[in-house]
């Protein structure tokens, strides 16, 4: 299977998906990253990427009309790799209604927060303020809502008392990182059932 994996940060849930390909084998893995692709230039994540050997590309929301034109313009982009599976690891656009009609039902994001509590851009931060005792990561299909698609599977993390927003997030994102190779591996190889909500993936 051909994946385009989106980011627009460091890289490091793209990072591990590299990883583990190279280690298993992308026949093993059930999948290849044949490109990555970003909202914003100079980000580690490209870099990875580029170190990786990979095709990249940029698609910024300021250099389009408007914001259907830029969801054209990165829909595609993404359909010139021809993807079985579009990852959005860390990918902070929301896309829209020319995307998800060419996408949806084979697009995932990882969000850390257990969706749907935390929804949004700031999952991290308000699990913490809210005095959570437990948050974690959502690996989910991506829907016309924000972070509103059918859960894939989910990851618990404790929230310790010393905690900050990054103390935090890195400790989430170890399970983040996880959780993601295992889920685009597992769909990748096996597909997946839908009933309403419910994802079953084997
Ligand atoms: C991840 O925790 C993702 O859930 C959130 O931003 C982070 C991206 O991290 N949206 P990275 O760019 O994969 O390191």
């Amino acid at each position: 299977k051909r994946l385009v994996v989106l980011v627009s940060g460091s890289g490091t849930n793209l990072q591990a998906l590299l990883d583990e390909i190279t280690a298993v084998g992308a026949q093993a893995y059930g999948a290849e990253i044949v490109a990555v692709g970003a909202d914003r230039e100079g980000i580690e994540g490209l870099a990875r990427a580029e170190r990786a050997g990979l095709p990249t590309f940029v698609r910024r929301v300021k250099d389009y009309e408007g914001r259907e034109e830029w969801d054209a313009a990165l829909a595609e982009a993404v359909a010139a790799h021809e993807p079985d599976l579009v990852v959005s690891a860390g990918f902070m656009k929301i896309v829209g209604k020319e995307f998800l009609a060419r996408f949806g039902g084979r697009f995932v994001n990882t969000h850390p927060a257990l969706l749907p509590s935390f929804a949004g851009a700031h999952g991290v931060r308000d699990a913490l303020a809210y005095g959570a005792k437990v948050t974690g990561c959502t690996v989910h299909f991506v829907d016309d809502g924000v972070d509103t698609g059918p859960i894939i599977a989910q990851g618990v993390v404790e929230v310790r008392d010393e905690d900050d927003e990054s103390a935090l997030h890195e400790r989430i994102k170890e399970v983040e990182r996880r959780l993601l190779v295992e889920v685009v591996g597992r769909i990748a190889r096996n597909g997946y059932r839908i009933e309403g909500r419910k994802v079953v993936i084997q």
